[in-house]
């Protein structure tokens, strides 16, 4: 949630914090603005409600001057999308300018007080608190590092702040309090670089640091001075980016969400190397830290995520199950933390979040760190929050992914689940050679399964023309296809707007059915499994009660054709296969209905990238 930036070097600031903006937009969307220290210290501030191409319009006729700058790109927590609500946030005296991600919990009392002095405060946010609390220190005798040293100890909250003094013009100074998102600090030549992720230093730097929980860091063109808020001195190791400049352009789709669909077999061939072997047949995850005796102990797995990762983690659940012989429990990271869950160090935590920045999900790996589990982390990206939280880091590989909506992720995710309770299992002496043949080799074949389900898109294109107008949906699935109905529901509703709900198919006769007329549309997920005939059934409930159903269902099926209004054809895979299969479905009908609806289909309203805040 929120995306910061800031630049002080030699080359002009305001197009190096533009361009990074552009790469943190995904984190927010609802306004965007960038100070510039000119060359006598003057701040130039501009900001303006909605996306970042508002601002750029207001700056068409030229950027301000000046090599030291702040930006940011705002989701809102406190006050609506306004201008005056967008950052950076300044004081009276406009000599402090400050972006913030995260929340400052005590904001109200900070700003009783901050007015009962004299300060005038123009926005509705919490934000603006913190200019106006560090020029007060400023007021009262303080340097300006003391006086954001001093601001911060006061802040309660999760929150990362970046801030410039027109008083000092040759530094930034930036600190995190509690977990809001990161802050990476980026070493280039005669000039530094902060942001919220690597993604908008990437073009600039590739040695960089991460500013932990509790850290400040005194940034100016050659140095960087690390201390705690207590003024503690901290050392720091800078680490070299590995990963080529991530480019994030769309090419010849007219989506990053479509983009990053047709990247999918591409994504899980990336996911398996170097972790499946054909022959002899063999899953191995280098990457899991822990040793054969430890794996072997393990008596019971948790998974936590949010969204998404969530229902990853709820297919994942069913794979660990069988093929680890684990029992397994999933878990929405936000009510885990908060509740009094069991674990000890027998417990082996699975956390997924493709950002490892979501503020839930990291809360509950704090937790289940601090109750002793051991812990691993599927993320997408090195260096993030939860891969310094967890004993074992799964990258899951997907590549850059840009739109809100997540879909590669998702499928990377899943792959790597798979991976992960394969290796288990082997570690466990529960999968049998020939069971692990018949594995790897479909795994060998999935990336071209995916190819095949992408490249017949012009049946979505029909079906969100006969149903894009439809008010709601509802999504059937049983046993590992459960959680892709709940997944297909997600999908369609963020980005189309349309309600929909996800249900195991089992459950309709329980309540859900009352909702089904001639107006409702019902994907149910078909595959031929074990459980095809009950789901046939509830095929029929609906059509008896003269509800539409569009059927996700395996090649070859003679029957479900008679049946289903529409048919969406998904190749013959075995039943741990058939729900990564099914996630394909289930991203192109969404994606097609939204832009037949015409929405935004990779900057859904009020959503975020990542997370930051609970
Ligand atoms: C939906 C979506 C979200 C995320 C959720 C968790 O398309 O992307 O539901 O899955 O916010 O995000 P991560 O995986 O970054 O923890």
């Amino acid at each position: 949630m929120c995306g910061i930036i800031g630049y002080i070097g030699e080359r002009a600031a305001a197009p190096i914090i533009l361009e990074g903006l552009g790469a943190l937009e995904y984190r927010g969307y609802d306004s965007a603005g960038i100070a510039v220290l000119d060359e006598v210290g003057m701040p130039q501030l501009y900001k303006s409600a909605g996306k970042l191409s508002k601002l750029r319009s207001k700056l068409r006729n030229g950027l301000p001057d000046g090599n030291i700058g702040i930006g940011h790109t705002r989701w809102a927590t406190h006050g609506g999308p306004t201008d005056f609500n967008a950052h950076p946030h300044t004081d009276g005296t406009g000599d402090i300018l400050v972006v913030h991600n995260g929340i400052l919990e005590n904001y109200l009392e900070l700003k009783q007080e901050l007015v009962a002095k004299g300060c005038e405060f123009i926005s509705q946010t919490d934000a603006e608190c913190i200019p106006h609390l560090i020029e007060s220190y400023m007021r009262e005798g303080c340097s300006f590092e003391d006086a954001v040293r001093a601001a911060a100890s006061r802040m309660e909250g999760a929150n990362a702040v970046v801030v410039l003094s027109r008083k000092e013009p040759d530094k930034i100074i930036s600190f995190k309090i509690g977990n809001a998102g990161g802050i990476v600090i980026g070493y280039g030549e005669d000039e530094m670089l902060l942001a919220s992720d690597i993604s908008a230093l990437l073009p600039h730097v590739r040695d960089v640091a991460y500013l932990a929980v509790g850290e400040i860091a005194t940034v100016t063109r050659d140095v960087v001075k690390y201390t705690r808020i207590d003024g503690a001195s901290v050392k720091k190791k800078k680490a070299r980016v590995s990963y080529e400049a991530m480019t994030a352009t769309k090419g010849e789709y007219s989506h990053f969400m479509l983009k990053e669909i047709h990247e999918q077999p591409d994504a899980v061939l990336d996911t398996l190397r170097g972790r499946v072997q054909f022959d002899p047949p063999g899953i191995t995850l280098p990457e899991l830290a822990f040793t054969d005796e430890e794996i072997q102990k393990f008596n019971r797995a948790v998974i936590i995520g949010m969204g998404t990762s969530m229902h990853a983690g709820m297919v994942g659940r069913m794979w660990i199950e069988s093929l680890a012989g684990m029992a397994c429990e999933v878990d929405n990271s936000s009510e885990f933390r908060y509740r009094d869950a069991y674990m000890d160090e027998n417990t082996l935590v699975i956390s997924i979040s493709q950002s490892g920045e979501t503020a839930d999900t990291l809360g509950a790996m704090e937790e289940a760190k601090l109750r002793g589990a051991r812990q691993v982390t599927l993320c997408n990206y090195e260096g993030t929050q939860s891969t310094r939280i967890a004993d074992a880091v799964l990258p899951i590989r997907a590549g850059l992914e840009i739109s809100v909506a997540g879909t590669k992720t998702f499928v990377c995710s899943l792959v790597t689940l798979y991976a992960l309770a394969g290796h288990l299992g082997v570690k466990r002496g529960l999968i049998s050679r020939k069971r692990l043949k018949t594995i790897v080799q479909e795994l060998a074949h999935l990336p071209e399964m995916i190819g095949q389900l992408i490249s017949d898109q012009a049946q979505y294109e029909r079906l969100a023309l006969n149903y894009a107008r439809r008010a709601n949906f509802l999504f059937l699935g049983r046993g590992k296809n459960y959680p892709l109905a709940m997944e297909g529901a997600l999908k369609l509703k963020e980005i189309s707007y349309i309600h929909a709900e996800g249900y195991p198919a089992g459950e309709m006769k329980h309540g859900p059915i009352s909702l089904i007329d001639r107006k409702m549309p019902v994907v149910a997920l078909v595959p031929k499994d074990d459980l095809y005939e009950k789901m046939l059934g509830n095929v029929n409930e609906v059509k008896a009660r003269r509800g539409s159903v569009i059927a996700v269902a395996t090649e070859g099926d003679e029957h479900i054709g008679d049946k289903a209004n529409d048919v969406i054809w998904v190749p013959q895979a075995s039943a741990n296969i058939t729900p990564i299969l099914n996630a394909i479905p289930m991203q192109l009908l969404a994606y097609y209905i939204a832009v037949e609806r015409g929405c935004d289909v990779d900057m859904p309203r009020n959503l975020a990238k990542s997370v930051t805040v609970e």
